[in-house]
């Protein structure tokens, strides 16, 4: 009997933990006797075969790496070239695919859902998607937050300054609040609670009278009451043209007008995505990975790896294709927040 052949790729974003989940993934996998074929570059190394057999040697030790060691691109899309790229697949030779993205990864797998036997890991820093209660690279953005909040509190007090800090997210909330709330700042901007300026102005001059410096998070999607979110720029056939990002800049600017407080801002941007994983997304990628070599060897096809009531579990691949999963108005940490008197 041939040796099966199981190809492998990541695709969107890059997120801390990818290489985790490349790692334990082909670990099992290699052991069970599988060939494993690295599909560089997401979608492109299928339209393009750039594609490379991995073996033990390419993969021991890169759990603790951030990026992927396949390479990743989220130009790249399936839409309106469908039968190139099943037939390109075919030419692989595969049993099945393994396939670590977010939603514009999976929403380009759509269209293959019977054609295709593919195993879905939810990925994505901004813990956006449907599906899963958390994805890998969240829990390490957040950290990257909360270290550049304690570390600029310094720096706002010796000052007597604002110091604003833009994180990534889109259109959610979840790195802003939870890095904001790991750092204790004193507001938390998202975009799922527009924020009212006058609100914001009126709470910042009470804090004045009492405080040298002041933190506040903000989220690049977030907005005030009836405004639009900050287009940075547009990034064409990309799955979400837009991005984000702009808003703590403008922000600085309004509240030093406002308030007479001298105002500065930071943007975190590729750092939340860059930097090494935490032990808590070493913890999920060695647990996810893992479970994704055991469904393999069962034919467990068609099914996602994702994580919900603090365990590793299966679920249809269908639930990660999903509406973005958003900070409820009223969500526990938003009262947490609230208690530590932050403006949220
Ligand atoms: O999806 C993760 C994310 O990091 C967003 O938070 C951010 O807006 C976007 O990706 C940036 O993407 P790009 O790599 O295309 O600039």
């Amino acid at each position: 009997m041939p040796t099966p052949r199981i190809g492998i790729l990541t695709g969107g974003g890059d997120a801390p933990g990818l290489n985790g989940i490349l790692e334990a993934s082909c670990r099992t996998l290699l052991k069970a006797g599988y060939e494993l074929l690295g599909i560089e570059d997401g979608f492109e190394g299928i339209f393009e075969n750039k594609v490379r057999l991995l073996g033990l040697e390419d993969i021991e030790g890169i759990h603790a790496e951030a990026g992927t060691l396949l390479g990743t691109s989220n130009k790249c899309g399936t839409k309106g070239r469908e039968e190139e790229f099943l037939k390109k697949y075919e030419a692989l030779g595969l049993e099945g695919l393994i396939v670590a993205g977010g939603d514009g990864t999976f929403a380009g797998l759509k269209a293959f859902e019977s054609k295709i036997k593919i195993i879905g890991v939810p990925k994505t820093i901004d813990n956006d998607l449907s599906g899963t209660d958390v994805t890998f690279g969240y829990d390490t953005a957040c950290s990257v937050v909360a270290d550049a909040v304690d570390a600029l509190r310094v720096s706002a007090d010796a000052h007597r300054r604002i110091m604003i800090v833009e994180t990534m997210g889109r259109t959610a909330g979840w790195i802003a609040l939870g890095g904001g709330l790991a750092g204790y700042a004193d507001a938390i901007l998202i975009p799922e609670r527009p924020f009212s300026r006058p609100n914001l102005i009126q709470f910042i001059k009470k804090r004045q009278l009492t405080q040298r410096g002041l933190l506040i998070v903000v989220s690049e999607g977030a907005m005030a009451v009836g405004e639009d979110r900050t287009v940075a720029f547009m990034v064409e056939k990309s799955p979400q043209a837009e991005r984000y990002g702009g808003i703590a800049n403008h922000l600085a600017r309004f509240i030093e007008k406002e308030t007479g407080w001298e105002s500065r801002h930071v943007v975190l941007g590729y750092l939340q995505r860059s930097t090494h994983p935490t032990t808590t997304d070493r913890f999920l990628t060695l647990g996810m990975g893992v479970e994704v070599g055991r469904m393999v060897i069962e034919g467990a096809w068609g099914q996602a790896v994702v994580y919900r009531s603090g365990k590793v579990v299966r679920a249809p691949v269908i639930d990660l294709m999903g509406p973005v999963r958003l900070v409820e108005h009223d969500h526990h940490w938003v009262h947490l927040a609230q208690f530590l008197g932050s403006f949220i």
